[in-house]
């Protein structure tokens, strides 16, 4: 496994805390080991009951009450970490790891561990501005132990508006997600494209296909979190612009063409998930096309560049991945484009099969590598996926 797994999650007293069993729920799902530690102000917002039951192990408040293995309790947690967050961290807490002060539970706990620790302040405007606040996260910065995760800005639990709001569970986990990733890709340039392209017939109408960008968007994430430069050419989808990548936004294949032309050189590894189309309307109408009576009406294609084949051909020392959406012949048409486009690998989806292919979450493929060698994966995740391609990446590129 490319990843440490065990998350130990400090609560402070903030309204905010009631976000905070997500992050378990979210991170136990994806198989993290999960405990949880609290502050007794925690308690009164969300009770450690909630934590327990979705952690599945003790939560630990007091300092003294709670022995549950021969260890000191705190060093044992302490330990046991391979990453700390403090969701949500209060301006009390801040203050108090700033400077040392180890006065409870999660304090204690938050100056035995040298694991990795992630802030996510929550609190009023005014007590985030605060002189005393923000040289407490000043200090914190300058310790490498330490990451602080922004804030975000709307209306807060107390009516004021402003920024001291806490990301979002989702985002907290993303954080997580890339401080417990070992950076087995530091260094390098990986390429990634993305999406659908359109292709448009006259101001009103365009050619495309059901690319949500799932797939290629939890490769780009998953190399960024294994520390690579990431450039994400993405065609148009409804999905969160990933943080921390050289995002680069795109229409049609031709547009999609010119954005890795633009990027190749400093590329290492470059991994084709798009699906952009082979054909566009030859030609462009600048007014929309009226109905012709009730007559049938024909729409002459032009070849749109083979991005693949191109760069492919290209790849001197880079890794070169390729895709293949097929409905039939999935072997012989995967096995040709790999032969055909120069990939190191292809990754072949059955896009008529259920819950794989365009839209899903989930991706059930098989990989043809250019020594003759394939697998036959089980179903599983995009992002679990996405870990397994780059596994793959990294055992062509030592070879
Ligand atoms: O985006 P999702 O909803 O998560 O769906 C994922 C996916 C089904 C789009 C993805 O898994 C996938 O299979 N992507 C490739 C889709 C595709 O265009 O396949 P293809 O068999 O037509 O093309 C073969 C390869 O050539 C692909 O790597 C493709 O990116 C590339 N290609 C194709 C045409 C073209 N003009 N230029 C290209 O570079």
């Amino acid at each position: 496994m490319m990843k440490n797994n065990r998350v130990l999650l400090g609560v402070s007293g903030g309204i905010s805390a009631y976000k905070a069993p997500e992050i378990v729920s979210r991170l136990t799902k994806r198989g993290y080991d999960v405990r949880v530690v609290m502050t007794k102000n925690a308690t009164e917002f969300v009770t450690p009951l909630t934590f327990q039951t979705m952690s599945n192990d003790v939560v630990h408040v007091e300092m003294f009450n709670q022995l549950s293995n021969k260890d000191v309790e705190h060093i044992a947690l302490a330990k046991w970490a391979d990453c700390m967050v403090i969701a949500p961290a209060t301006a009390n807490t801040i203050s108090k790891l700033a400077y040392g002060i180890a006065d409870n539970m999660l304090t204690t706990v938050a100056l035995a561990t040298t694991a990795p620790i992630l802030i996510a302040p929550a609190m009023n405007t005014k007590m985030l501005a605060a002189e005393a606040t923000q040289k407490s996260l000043d200090v914190l910065r300058s310790r490498d132990q330490y990451d602080i995760l922004p804030t975000e800005s709307g209306l807060l639990a107390c009516q004021d508006v402003g920024s001291g709001k806490m990301l979002e569970p989702e985002d907290i986990v993303d954080y997580i997600e890339k401080a417990l990733t070992k950076k087995t890709m530091a260094g390098m340039d990986v390429t990634v494209t993305a999406g659908p392209t359109k292709e448009r017939l006259d101001p009103v109408r365009y050619l495309s296909n059901h690319s949500s960008g799932k797939m290629g968007y939890a490769i780009a994430i998953e190399a960024r979190n294994r520390g690579a430069r990431v450039h994400l050419i993405s065609g148009p989808t409804q999905l969160d612009i990933p943080r921390d990548v050289d995002f680069i936004p795109v229409e049609s294949t031709q547009e999609m063409f010119e954005a890795v032309e633009k990027v190749f050189d400093d590329t290492d590894v470059l991994i084709k998930a798009a699906a952009p189309s082979d054909y566009k309307p030859k030609a462009y109408a600048e007014e929309k096309i009226k109905k012709q009576g009730g007559q049938g009406m024909a729409i002459e294609f032009s070849p749109n560049p083979d991005i693949a084949k191109h760069f492919g051909n290209k790849k001197g020392d880079r890794v070169v991945v390729g895709f293949a959406a097929e409905s039939h012949n999935m072997e012989a048409y995967a096995k040709k484009k790999l032969k055909e486009k120069n990939f190191n690998f292809i990754v072949a989806n059955n896009i008529t099969e259920a819950n794989a292919g365009f839209g899903s979450e989930t991706n059930h493929v098989r990989i043809f590598d250019r020594d003759g060698t394939e697998e036959n994966l089980p179903m599983m995740d995009k992002k679990e996926l996405a870990a397994q391609i780059l596994d793959r990446v990294l055992e062509n590129l030592k070879s």
